[in-house]
């Protein structure tokens, strides 16, 4: 890891979870814990909670939890790295200079990167202010845009030479090497490297910290292709960056629009609908919809009150933009996002309308902006000869199928109020196609499976023995007073899963010294997933345990099934079979043992 241990905990230490996490998310006191709105999913019930206590963050609702770095990694979008040091700056404390070599280097790397990628930008900038650049100039005025819109912006101009780029890059001293994994050059052999970009006009693409990342270029004209993208490199991740957030995050606007293009977000912002982002040569994707969901949630910092803003889809109005809508939609619902879609029609996408009919007009469009569900709806109807009434019904069947989707039933049944009005169906009639399509829903769930794959199976078997794992290490975490009991039935090597033995081992050791620091531990495990995993079995649920008999059978049980699973274990470095032969006489031993917890 790039710090030593010892600095990340006193980060942890003097950044008091419940305070930071304060200024992102409005917290209530809830016994001895806080709870709000989860900022990492849409919802209305609060599951998002922080235990001052374990120095943690979980989500019942999504399973997102961390300790508070990882807290600020998720939420700002950050590396690991750059969330302990926006941690150790708040916190007034001087970070050491890295001394892992591998660590610092990917580090560097990046900061490399970060500062071909300025350098690239200004001079794309300067060429299109020069007089090489005229063509692009004239270009981007014909397509209206401004000289303020220009410079928001950042746009730029390649010329047309093989490799003026990417000599000039290199009279700044960057190394081949890092101009070579920067996308911004091909290298052929017997070519060497040559400009990705020439004679385009340039988008640069900048992440929400206004730092450049990537860049997009257009033909001046008709050409192929029209638009060329920088490939996804170490700092530029299509699926997990919206062009226009780094100005929209700051928008005052009661909603958020998600559109096609590059020209598409820069002309409505020049319109004054600074809400505009766009996902870019890539299909719209969950992380997208992540990303958007935080943004949608209006930050608490001000003390303000919080409020969700609206989605409005702006996709091309032709086929596939119609069919990437749909899909886009599909996947925000997943994401606990509902989305309305804007119509404008007769014009192809939300540059081409602005030009036509102007600011005023699409204001209106916004207003009537037609709800996600309908819209698939009214596009349902296409696929389905509606003036036949045997096409009719099998349409309103598949509606019904659809209105299932919706798991909330207040919700459910106001969409259906909807579509019985609409189609004029009535609201029983269409109440027992539901429940006929739920049914029908749940036989196929019921269906015979197929066999599993073996690790479809170790996936289910990793499933059940996640929850008595997890449940003692959250225990023990809770009530570290019982370790001396457990500690003489279980030890480490007894946790069947790989990743909640190392934890069990890190915590046995806490244990044995200081007591639990779950947050500690937490901060040893880089992955997302196996962060969110650990978060989780923190947070089980251990039960209501009311007297000490109760809890003494609970501990016995738990031990058991931990005890068991361990039997199952396939990667033990001593001889198998003697470990096999032990543990089965360890567990006989719990099995027949009194517990006492005696308090
Ligand atoms: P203009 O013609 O400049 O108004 O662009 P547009 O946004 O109307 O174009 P279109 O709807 O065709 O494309 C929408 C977005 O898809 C663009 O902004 C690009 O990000 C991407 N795109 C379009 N054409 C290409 C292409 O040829 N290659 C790649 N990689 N991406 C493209
Ligand atoms: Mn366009």
């Amino acid at each position: 890891m790039y710090y030593p241990d010892e600095i990340i905990e006193e980060v942890i230490a003097r950044n008091d979870i419940v305070d930071v996490i304060s200024s992102y998310v409005r917290l209530n006191r809830r016994g001895s814990n806080y709870f709000g709105l989860c900022p990492f999913h849409n919802e209305k019930t609060g599951s998002f909670s922080v235990t001052p206590q374990k120095r943690m963050f979980y989500c019942f609702g999504c399973h997102v939890g961390g300790n508070v770095i990882s807290f600020i990694q998720r939420y700002e979008n950050m590396s690991f790295t750059e969330a302990v040091k926006l941690l150790a700056d708040r916190a007034g404390m001087k970070l050491p200079e890295s001394d892992d070599p591998e660590a610092k280097k990917r580090e560097d790397q990046r900061s490399l990167l970060l500062a071909v990628n300025k350098e690239a930008a200004k001079y794309y900038y300067a060429q299109l202010r020069s007089e090489a650049g005229e063509r692009g100039l004239k270009y981007l005025q014909g397509r209206g845009l401004t000289d303020e819109t220009m410079r928001k912006f950042g746009l730029g101009f390649a010329r047309s030479s093989k490799d003026e780029t990417y000599r000039y890059l290199k009279s700044k001293g960057f190394s081949d090497d890092l101009l070579n994994v920067s996308g911004l050059f091909n290298f052929r052999e017997n070519q060497g490297m040559t400009d990705k970009f020439w004679n385009r006009v340039i988008f640069p693409i900048m992440d929400t910290g206004h730092r450049v990342i990537g860049f997009g270029g257009r033909v001046m004209g008709s050409g192929e292709p029209k638009y060329l993208n920088s490939p996804d490199t170490p700092i530029f991740d299509k699926s997990r960056n919206l062009y226009g957030l780094n100005i929209a995050k700051s928008s005052k606007a009661k909603n958020l629009i998600v559109c096609e293009g590059y020209m598409d977000v820069i002309a409505l912002h020049q319109a004054g609908f600074d809400q505009a982002v766009a996902s870019l040569g890539t299909a719209f994707t969950t992380q997208h919809a992540n990303i958007l969901a935080r943004y949608a949630r209006e930050s608490v910092r001000q003390g303000e009150i919080a409020r969700h803003k609206e989605i409005l889809l702006c996709f091309d109005s032709d086929g596939p933009g119609t069919d990437a809508a749909k899909r886009a939609l599909v996947i925000l619902h997943e994401a606990g996002l509902r989305a309305k879609v804007i119509n404008m029609t007769p014009h192809k996408d939300p540059d081409e309308f602005i030009k036509a009919l102007g600011a005023q007009e699409f204001e209106k469009r916004i207003e009537e902006a037609e709800n996600g569900f309908m819209f698939e709806v009214r596009m349902l109807e296409n696929e389905y000869d509606m003036k036949d009434p045997s096409g009719r019904s099998a349409f309103i069947s598949d509606v019904a199928a659809r209105l299932l989707r919706f798991e909330d039933q207040v919700e459910r049944d106001n969409y259906a109020g909807l579509i019985s009005y609409r189609y004029d169906v009535s609201k029983d009639g269409l109440a027992e196609l539901i429940s006929k399509q739920a049914l029908s829903a749940s036989n196929i769930r019921i269906a015979p499976k197929p066999i599993p794959t073996r690790k479809e199976f170790l996936d289910t078997a990793d499933e059940a023995s996640r929850l008595p794992q997890g449940r003692l290490l959250s225990w023990l975490c809770d009530s570290p007073e019982l370790y001396t009991v457990v500690s003489r039935y279980i030890s480490a090597d007894d946790f069947a899963d790989p990743l909640y033995r190392k934890v069990a081992q890190l915590m046995f050791d806490q244990l044995q010294k200081d007591g639990p620091d779950p947050a500690q531990i937490l901060s040893m495990f880089p992955d997302e997933e196996d962060q969110r995993r650990i978060a989780e079995a923190f947070h089980s649920d251990v039960g209501k345990l009311d007297n000490i008999k109760m809890k003494e059978g609970a501990l016995k049980d738990l031990m058991i099934n931990i005890k068991r699973l361990s039997l199952t274990r396939q990667d033990r470095d001593d001889n198998g079979f003697d470990a096999i032969k032990r543990i089965r006489k360890e567990l006989e031993q719990l099995e027949s043992a009194d517990i006492k917890l005696n308090q």
